[in-house]
């Protein structure tokens, strides 16, 4: 299975702040946000991954991650000229996706908690189909949201519904078999002119061939679009890392745990980033 990070867009929401920088390279905490989704692909065990963002901001990604080698990933990079929608990431990445299945990660989702790992092993062995996972919301009209029957199995899908059929909301972490780039193909941009992702799972739900995972407490989801989001977000991962010693997306750690990387060259990103908190926890390791 390949992944996909989608990393687009303006960041309008957080002007000034993204005025002159690419939201998803804000921290979060001790690490830049982009690090939490490309954790949970690693989590799924999944090595091929392509990063999507703007062409001002690709450049400072590569930078930033590079080949992704001292972690144990492969990274390929492509550019969005145009937020179009989330599903246009299986129009710009059909070339990397080939013949396989494919996972998508919104950039500025978080996922956390005991489990995590056991749902992702399950979603990324899917072999036809998609699976999706869904959260219980305070604010239902901001998301897509899910309606389910009594044994769990969806009904319909809306993006962000005026008068919503439930409190369960679509997260952006999506698993896909191949068929999903010629979904795309034929997806009809919606009303805000942009291919949508519920309108990709609606395809799937009708097809009856989307498997949603309803998630309750212990995984915690959560995202970053407002400045509110983002500081409650730092404050989350500096509780949990602060309380347990143990860190959240440290992508040399998984790389490592995973044997994708030696641990020669753990210790080498170790050393690099020694002055911080961040390398002298992956030197302990
Ligand atoms: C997007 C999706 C929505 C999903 C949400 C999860 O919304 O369109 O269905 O529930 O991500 O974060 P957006 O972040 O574009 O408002």
């Amino acid at each position: 299975m390949k992944g996909i990070v989608l990393a687009g867009g303006t960041g309008s929401r957080l002007y000034p702040a993204t005025l002159a920088a690419s939201k998803h390279l804000i921290p979060i905490y001790d690490k830049p946000m982009i690090y939490y989704p490309l954790s949970v692909l690693m989590l799924a065990a999944i090595r091929d991954i392509l990063v999507i963002s703007t062409p001002e901001d690709l450049p400072l990604y590569r930078r930033l991650l590079g080949d992704g080698s001292s972690f144990g990933v492969r990274l390929s990079f492509v550019e969005q000229t145009r937020p179009e929608g989330l599903a246009q990431a299986f129009v710009l990445g059909k070339d990397f996706i080939g013949k396989e299945n494919v996972c998508l990660i919104l950039g500025d989702n978080i996922f956390y908690g005991n489990g995590l790992k056991v749902f992702l092993s399950k979603a990324s062995n899917l072999k036809e189909g998609a699976e999706v996972f869904a959260f219980p919301i305070r604010d239902p009209q901001k998301f897509g949201i899910i309606e389910v029957d009594v044994n769990n199995k969806a009904i319909s899908i809306e993006e962000k519904p005026k008068n919503p059929k439930s409190n369960l909301a679509v997260a952006g972490l999506y698993f896909y078999d191949n068929e999903v780039v010629k979904i795309v193909q034929n997806l009809k941009p919606s009303t805000r002119g942009e291919l949508e992702i519920t309108d990709v799972n609606k395809h799937y739900l009708e097809n009856k061939r989307l498997v949603v995972n309803i998630v309750g407490r212990g995984i915690a989801w959560l995202d970053t679009g407002t400045h509110d989001d983002l500081i409650k977000a730092s404050v989350f991962v500096e509780a949990v890392e602060n309380r347990q010693g143990l860190k959240i997306a440290c992508l040399e750690e998984i790389g490592f745990k995973n044997g994708w990387i030696t641990k020669d060259e753990l210790i080498l990103s170790g050393r690099k980033m020694q002055d911080t908190d961040y390398g002298r926890y992956i030197l302990s390791l």
